[in-house]
């Protein structure tokens, strides 16, 4: 059987931070990214959706997002895939937020058994890297083999394409 991959992503819309310029965007920066990679590579792509989403004003997204990290929040989401299970990779996408992952992301790798997978993380941020993304999502997904991730500028992540390219392929997965 074929191997499969999974893009599953968390990405906000909305108004953001580009280059000292808030400006609203239909499509956030890590679902850009994940487009890039659709376009190369064969694989399932799942989007995680919060049932209750951050808020589309910057300032506010911020200060929610904060609080759920406080509080060690499992934001609940409005679907899950059914399986992981015919899967042997994942590509994990999400945006840098306060120095790691946002929440929902959490939720969802607490949701199915990642033993004997491997992840690859990708994370789109404005300066702080991949933060401690990685160290949290072996935390999160016990048992799965976690690659070294990709760190995009987000405001940048139309370019991204021959990093993304150059990852991929030294994940052989191109
Ligand atoms: C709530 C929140 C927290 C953020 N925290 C950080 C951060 O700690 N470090 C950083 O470099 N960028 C941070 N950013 C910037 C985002 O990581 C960046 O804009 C990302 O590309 C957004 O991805 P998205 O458009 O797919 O949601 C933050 C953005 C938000 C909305």
């Amino acid at each position: 059987m074929m191997a499969k991959t999974l893009i599953a992503f968390f990405s906000r819309a909305d108004e953001n931070y580009f280059g000292g310029a808030m400006r609203y965007v239909k499509v956030g920066n890590t679902e850009v990214v994940c487009g890039i990679i659709a376009d190369l590579i064969p694989a399932d792509s799942f989007k995680m959706e919060m049932v209750n989403p951050y808020s589309p004003v910057y300032m506010t997204c911020i200060e929610e997002a904060k609080q759920d990290l406080r509080s060690n929040a499992r934001p609940e989401l409005v679907s899950m895939p059914e399986s992981i299970e015919a899967y042997d990779t994942i590509i994990l996408a999400y945006p840098n937020y306060w120095g790691t992952m946002p929440m929902a992301v959490v939720t969802f790798l607490e949701q199915f058994d990642f033993a004997g997978k491997t992840i690859l993380p990708l994370c789109t941020n404005e300066g702080s890297g991949m933060g401690s993304s990685e160290r949290d999502i072996k935390k999160y997904a016990p048992g799965a083999v976690v690659k070294k991730g990709l760190s995009v500028t987000g405001s940048q992540a139309a370019n991204a394409r021959g990093s993304v390219q150059r990852w991929l392929s030294e994940n052989g997965l191109l």
